[in-house]
């Protein structure tokens, strides 16, 4: 599904500033995978959703998604088939226009269909039942603009838009991350809903080691550009928080250092 082979990405390079972000990441997704991200400050997961996503080109190497050479591929071109999301909620949606416009704005897009048009009956029905899965009451929201709604209320919506027509691929980057612990829970609960039914490859960065335990079927942790952790199966279910800090320290020689994640409950 997705293939990462040899990934390299120095930013400033030959400079006192250079950093080697990516390290020869190697990295193989099956379809419908529910990879969970972990790892300390600056160890290069943004950076890999980044080279995914297309925000930048790698120095080496090749990403497949679906059998298709994307590593060259326009940021554009690529987000057809790759949902994004991130911490920030004022992210990815258009503050002033409503909801309904947002998804509306979404669903052209992936269909390829012309703008302006308006919103037909029946893919106002779509909208509507959507929403109401998200049991957060904006189906009867649908003209309330979206910077009238609540940090978690726009994640939720965002990612709605980003699955409205099932992309290839999802990317989380700490999508809950700005958000009061239980709001980020339902966030996180509606996550795993969509990407279940939908039956969505995902990769989601996390900062929450029992989160990253917990929800998917995969867990990579990273650190100085490198996967220094992959698990699944057995070995995954039977794995604790301890057992993981335990594990970046013998994998990495150092202390794991990112404090959103030790100060996560
Ligand atoms: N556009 C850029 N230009 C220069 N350096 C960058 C750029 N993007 C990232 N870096 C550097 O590359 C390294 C990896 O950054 P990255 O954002 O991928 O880390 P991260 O694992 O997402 O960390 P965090 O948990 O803090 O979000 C860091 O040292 C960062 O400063
Ligand atoms: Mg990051």
């Amino acid at each position: 599904m997705l293939k990462i082979t040899n990934l390299k990405k120095t930013f400033n390079p030959n400079t006192v500033n250079q950093k080697i972000a990516m390290d020869n990441v190697n990295l193989h997704l099956e379809k419908g995978d529910f990879v969970t991200i972990i790892g300390s400050n600056g160890a290069g997961k943004s950076t890999l959703f980044n080279l995914i996503g297309g925000c930048f080109l790698s120095d080496e190497g090749q990403i497949l998604l679906d059998g298709k050479d994307i590593t060259f591929m326009k940021e554009h071109k690529r987000a057809a088939h790759i949902g994004r999301l991130f911490q920030d909620p004022l992210k990815g949606t258009a503050p002033s226009m409503t909801i309904e416009e947002n998804l509306a704005l979404c669903y052209m897009r992936s269909n390829k269909k012309i703008l302006g048009i308006g919103v037909s009956k029946k893919e106002k029905e779509l909208f509507r039942e959507r929403l109401a899965q998200l049991d957060l009451g904006l189906e009867d929201r649908m003209k309330s603009k979206m910077g009238l709604l609540s940090g978690g209320q726009r994640q939720a919506v965002t990612l709605l838009m980003s699955t409205l027509v099932a992309p290839k691929l999802l990317l989380l980057d700490e999508h809950t991350a700005a958000l009061d612990p239980a709001t980020a829970d339902k966030v996180l609960n509606i996550t795993k809903e969509i990407v279940q039914e939908h039956k969505i490859t995902t990769m989601m960065i996390t900062h929450n080691m029992q989160s990253s335990l917990d929800l998917g079927n995969r867990t990579i942790m990273m650190d100085s550009g490198r996967v220094i952790l992959d698990i699944k199966g057995k070995a995954r279910s039977q794995m604790t928080v301890p057992d993981l800090l335990e594990l970046f320290k013998k994998e990495s020689n150092k202390e794991l250092d990112n404090d959103r994640m030790l100060l996560a409950k």
